[in-house]
């Protein structure tokens, strides 16, 4: 699909700069592989707030709604700390998730060669990892009612959130997780707390029961907690992890570090297929970083990776989706690193010499082709 709609939201800290890079590389694709973008552009999170009072406006949801895919920077700061939950940077972000219902939130961990040694694990642990960490984003405890914090008659004060799935949701991300696993390495891990928790013990005689129409997958349960000490013990037993919504955001940024840096990790978040189109948006695992933001620092790679995931999922187009892999692979190989990932006694490049470094790489591989 070569004329699309996208919608990007910048958001709050280092959003802004690696979007900034990211428009250079959708701009290379429209002038070299004959894209046609429609781009809107719009505040969401803590600059939303700034500007409309409210983290998510309803224009900037009903364009959401509208586009073929949203492109997100990342929300939050210590700015916005002390205002009201609902108004939250955060708030707006999880919003745009349950209103388009993107149930299914994709995490590869993989770690490119070239940044092995970057990891905080051991080189041989980690080269060639590959994982997927498939997250549940739209229920569980983030969603669930009641919660608050309340005073009881008594005067004692007390603080809820619930942990709710209906079966479908547990359902639907299941099935999710055996066909990416059928186009992958064969093998699920269902991850919950069956040992603790009702939602797990449903979870897993859920995971069981759709399990049995994979036969040529292989599933393994596994609690979180054990979960996320394998991990960092053998991160190359996994290949799809499918779980919830809290453990899923937990075990994601346990992963992500495993492969180097979390400046290089891109997720995507889909909704079911309804009438031939998936709402779908990307955004970097990576968080705000209001301690560097503004400085030139941040690692545009995940923003890009995660426009490589939109070129895949939501664009069909794979082999545009390879280039841009490749050339960020050929960027590090160049030894080309952003402070976060640099390696020692090299020069960290800034967010925008990476951002040219990029174009350069894919000029250089658009030709060779
Ligand atoms: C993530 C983030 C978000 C989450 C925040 C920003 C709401 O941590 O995408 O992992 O908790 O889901
Ligand atoms: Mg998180």
């Amino acid at each position: 699909m070569k004329d699309a709609s996208i919608l990007l939201l910048p958001g709050d800290g280092i959003g802004p700069e690696v979007v900034t890079e990211l428009r250079k590389v959708m701009d290379w694709f429209s002038s070299n592989r004959g894209f046609n973008f429609t781009i809107h552009e719009d505040d969401l999170g803590g600059a939303a707030y700034d500007r409309y009072g409210t983290p998510l406006a309803e224009e900037t949801l009903a364009r959401a709604k509208q586009v073929d895919a949203i492109v997100m920077g990342s929300v939050g700061g210590p700015k916005w700390d002390n205002v009201e939950r609902h108004l939250r940077p955060e708030a707006g972000l999880l919003t745009l998730r349950k209103e388009l219902d993107l149930f299914a939130n994709l995490r590869p961990a993989t770690c490119r060669p070239a940044l092995a040694s970057a990891s905080s694990l051991r080189e041989e642990l980690v080269s060639g990892l590959d994982i997927l960490i498939l997250r549940e984003l739209t229920a569980g405890v983030y969603f669930g009612e009641p919660r608050g914090i309340e005073t009881l008659a008594d005067g004692r004060r007390r603080a809820l959130d619930t942990q709710v799935y209906f079966e479908s949701e547990i359902e639907r991300l299941l099935h999710a997780g055996f066909e990416l696993a059928g186009k992958r390495n064969g093998k699920v891990h269902s991850v919950e707390k069956a040992n603790v928790m009702e939602t797990g013990v449903f979870w897993r005689e859920i995971a069981t029961r759709v399990g049995k129409a994979y036969p040529e997958i292989q599933l393994e349960h596994m609690y979180a907690d054990n979960c996320a000490m394998q991990l960092v013990r053998a991160p190359k037993q996994f290949d799809v992890i499918a779980t919830d919504n809290l453990f899923g955001d937990i075990l994601s940024d346990c992963a992500a570090m495993l492969t180097g840096s979390l400046g290089m990790l891109p997720s995507a978040s889909l909704g079911a297929l309804i009438d031939g189109k998936r709402a779908a948006l990307y955004e970097p695992v990576h968080g705000s970083a209001p301690d560097i933001a503004g400085e030139g620092k941040a690692n545009p790679l995940a923003t890009v990776l995660s426009f490589a995931m939109c070129l895949r999922y939501s664009l069909d187009s794979n082999e545009e989706a390879d280039l841009l892999e490749k050339a960020v692979d050929q960027v590090l190989d160049n030894n080309i690193r952003t402070i976060d990932i640099a390696a020692s006694g090299v020069d960290p490049v800034s967010t925008s010499e990476m951002g040219q470094a990029l174009l350069t790489a894919l000029d250089s591989l658009n030709h060779s082709q």
